[in-house]
């Protein structure tokens, strides 16, 4: 099987093959030009910032993408030929200054051509690498290729890339320039068996994911309410989560470079655990032992969520008050409506009420306080600042998503 070496331009591919056993016959992205070209064993060499050229040349926004509509790297991933990976991440300061020294690009097709160093440094500037390569994961993942991430930097010692092993948790931090070490198995298995590691489905280093123990209607994980969230690129972002529980959320949002990042969480046991996660991942997140109704918020954060919280809250109106009054330009909540199980199991509703401002009281006998209609938390926000919202289906059965955004006028 032949090995795919994936990373940005100028993050150190070709050194890290050439000092590879037959690593000289690597085969480059540009030279596969249908399936059939792909080679059965050895290296291949892929630019993941190669498409983006074109789209850079046109003007186009280069921070969102889908990397298959990319045809090399589709050909790539479709002709099966490729089960493993090694994943290059250089800090995006050494990819500018490498990218501002460079003359030629490797030889690829026979010859080797001039190095646009204006093009390619507005590129990596404009990046957002972040989700770039939380997406080479989710790709590789999804087609079952196993990979290994390599950090890559001259400043580990010589004036060429020298290589580190890294973790898929970590790249952030390394895009930032900085090396973490990987936590050893044991302290990623101590973390993991806490008792507080429920509900959400964290992405733990050296490929372990929590176990959810307990909650079936989530038992899918979080990804897929916060794929709805990531609609524009996260980085520089801020973001308060309330009701946290382990900082699944804070974690994703870090991870796509979001660099200010609040939680706050009533639950000790849970609390605690997201505590040791971010600890074991060297987070930036601040998380807190509070009562968000009690807590002293001091800023404005780009994105407030509550997401499966407002529900449990019996005096919400406060809360989403104090919700509001943090947020800087997204409130995102998700909720359960009426058609929600438990509450229908309480008392089944017939008929469409959404357009009708409705707040269902529901029972603590179901671990449930209110279920709302999308009418009823429009009015109560919009009662509260000015906003927009779009409303999504959540992925959990009987749960709605709504995006309040803040009209800066
Ligand atoms: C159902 S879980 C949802 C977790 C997470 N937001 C998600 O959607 O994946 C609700 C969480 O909110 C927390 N919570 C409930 N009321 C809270 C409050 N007043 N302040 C802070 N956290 C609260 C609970 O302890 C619980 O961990």
């Amino acid at each position: 099987m032949a090995v795919l070496v994936l990373g940005p331009s100028n993050a150190g591919k070709s050194t890290f093959i050439s000092s590879q056993p037959d690593g000289e016959k690597a085969v480059f992205g540009s030279q596969i030009s249908s399936k059939s070209d792909v080679p059965e064993t050895g290296y291949i060499h892929y630019n993941l910032l190669h498409h983006s050229v074109a789209i850079a040349v046109a003007g186009g926004d280069i921070r969102e993408w889908d990397l298959l509509s990319e045809q090399i790297l589709n050909d790539i991933i479709a002709s099966g030929c490729v089960k493993n990976a090694i994943v290059i991440v250089a800090p995006i300061a050494e990819l500018l200054s490498r990218a501002r020294k460079r003359e030629h690009f490797e030889i690829s097709t026979g010859q080797i051509s001039g190095y646009d160093q204006g093009l390619w440094s507005k590129i990596i500037s404009s990046v957002d690498f972040f989700a770039l390569y939380e997406r080479t994961f989710e790709m590789l993942d999804q087609h079952g290729i196993a990979f290994e991430v390599l950090y890559s930097s001259s400043e580990l010692g010589t004036d060429s890339p020298s290589f580190l092993p890294s973790d898929r948790t970590l790249v952030h931090h390394n895009l930032r320039g900085a090396f973490i070490s990987t936590p050893l198995v044991d302290d990623v298995a101590r973390v993991n068996e806490m008792p507080g590691i429920d509900y959400q489905k964290l992405t733990l280093p050296r490929g372990v994911t929590s176990v959810n123990r307990t909650y079936g209607h989530v038992s899918e994980g979080r990804v897929k309410t916060f794929n709805i969230l990531r609609d524009r690129t996260l980085a520089g972002r801020s973001v308060l989560d309330i009701g946290c529980a382990t900082g699944d959320f804070l974690l994703r949002y870090e991870r796509y470079g979001a660099s200010a990042l609040m939680g706050i969480e009533l639950n000790h046991m849970r609390w605690s655990a997201a505590v040791a996660v971010a600890k074991l991942l060297h987070s930036r997140a601040e998380i807190r032992l509070e009562n968000f109704l009690t807590a002293p918020i001091s800023q404005k954060y780009d994105d407030v969520l509550i997401l499966n919280v407002l529900h449990h809250v019996p005096d919400f109106k406060t809360f989403l008050a104090k919700a509001v009054e943090a947020t800087g330009d997204r409130l995102i909540i998700e909720y359960p409506t009426l058609a929600d199980n438990l509450f229908q199991r309480l008392m089944p509703v017939e008929g469409d009420f959404e357009q009708l401002p409705v707040v269902g009281v529901s029972s603590y006998k179901v671990d449930q306080t209110f279920v709302f209609t999308e009418a009823a938390l429009s009015r109560l926000v919009g009662d509260l600042g000015d906003f927009t919202y779009t409303a999504h289906v959540s992925p959990i059965a009987g749960r709605k998503l709504l995006i309040f955004s803040r009209t800066h006028t």
